[in-house]
């Protein structure tokens, strides 16, 4: 497949659903624009390419994606412009991680055609659906799941890629309470921390709906021996100011997600000429700085949430509680991302993929 000869065949909504809808406001992953992507794989090669109506499919009960979670994911937005234009951030890096999560899960690899321009000329065709209000985006989620029919256990040999869309409004903009979670974990080295694979979120949610409970938004998870050493948020890759250094949990042990957003704030901290250490971060230095008046500010990073303020790190015991009113670095990094996203500034670093 290469990119000339990406032409998916495309069935058309004879009605499209924006005539009832008002895209201003609207609550994440419920509302889906007109047509979605989809491209089968069988005997080696993806086939079959095209743009459909959104709608359901059959499922044989056997397929499966359902019994042994083959199934991987990526979370990417487009935005609209300030020259009224559309732009997706960084979509290569979604590519890249995507594939690395299908090298994890022994999946096939998706090509950058069916990838890229596959989003593209989805978003070409649905480009109604982008909102033009503040801090609003269109949500792309491609996805990938194991279509065998068959209980045996083993890697599927056939597969489904798709690609939906769907607008949505400001999220996760509250600060959030979040419960420091020492029981649950949610990824060891040597496991598929890394990978962005159904069964990370179908096995975190326990401890976020008993975090949930006592009052907390998310869980921040620690590592699963000593359950000392922090990890990650929830869907977000985590970051502590401590005096005038940036810290955030570093890669090398492949139990953290590798947040695009998280390599797009610590570009931005860099050239703002702040010192960021990507390294390993125990909850006793936390303490530590905290005491001593030093952790300045908490936040996560994540596509959905873009920056996002942690008002409390809940223990059982004691808890650290902070002022995000005072986060001047975090609400600039909100800033500066999304004046990139939205183009109000040039893209210096390339990391916008026009649409439009
Ligand atoms: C577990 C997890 N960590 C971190 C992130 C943040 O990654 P990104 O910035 O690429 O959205 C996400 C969201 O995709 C996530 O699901």
């Amino acid at each position: 497949m290469s990119t000339e000869g990406f032409a998916p065949k495309i069935e058309r909504v004879e009605v499209s659903a924006l005539q009832t809808l008002k895209l201003e406001n609207l609550p994440f992953g419920k509302y889906f624009t007109d047509h979605m992507l989809v491209a089968d794989y069988s005997a080696g090669e993806w086939r079959d390419v095209r743009i459909e109506p959104y709608r359901s499919f059959d499922i044989h009960p056997s397929m499966s994606a359902l019994h042994y979670g083959q199934a991987i994911f990526e979370g990417i937005k487009a935005f609209r412009t300030s020259d009224g234009g559309v732009a997706i951030f960084r979509p290569s890096e979604n590519l890249k991680r995507f594939n690395r999560s299908a090298a994890r899960m022994e999946m096939p690899e998706v090509p950058a055609e069916l990838f890229l321009d596959g989003m593209r000329e989805l978003i070409r065709l649905d480009q109604a659906w982008v909102p033009d209000f503040p801090e609003h985006s269109l949500y792309i989620r491609p996805f990938m799941f194991a279509t065998d029919h068959y209980l045996g256990v083993r890697p599927s040999e056939t597969y489904r890629f798709m690609i939906i869309l769907c607008p949505s409004g400001p999220f996760f903009m509250e600060p959030q309470r979040i419960f420091v979670e020492r029981h649950y974990v949610r990824a060891v080295e040597g496991g598929v921390g890394y990978a962005k694979t159904a069964g990370n979120y179908g096995a975190s949610m326990h401890a976020a709906a008993e975090a949930r409970k006592l009052g907390y938004d998310q869980v921040l998870w620690t590592d699963p021996v000593e359950h000392r050493w922090v990890q990650e948020i929830g869907m977000m890759n985590v970051f502590f100011r401590i005096g005038d250094k940036v810290v955030t949990p570093g890669l090398d042990a492949g139990t953290i997600l590798h947040g695009v957003t998280r390599d797009s704030l610590i570009a931005l901290l860099k050239e703002w000429g702040w010192t960021v250490e990507e390294r390993a971060i125990s909850l006793d230095e936390l303490h530590e700085a905290y005491d001593a008046g030093q952790l300045k500010e908490v936040f996560g990073s994540g596509t959905a949430a873009s920056v996002s303020m942690i008002r409390e790190l809940g223990f059982e015991d004691r808890s650290m509680v902070f002022d995000p009113a005072s986060f001047e670095l975090a609400n600039a990094l909100r800033k500066g991302l999304s004046d990139i996203r939205e183009g109000r500034v040039a893209d210096t670093h390339g990391w916008l993929m026009r649409v439009l």
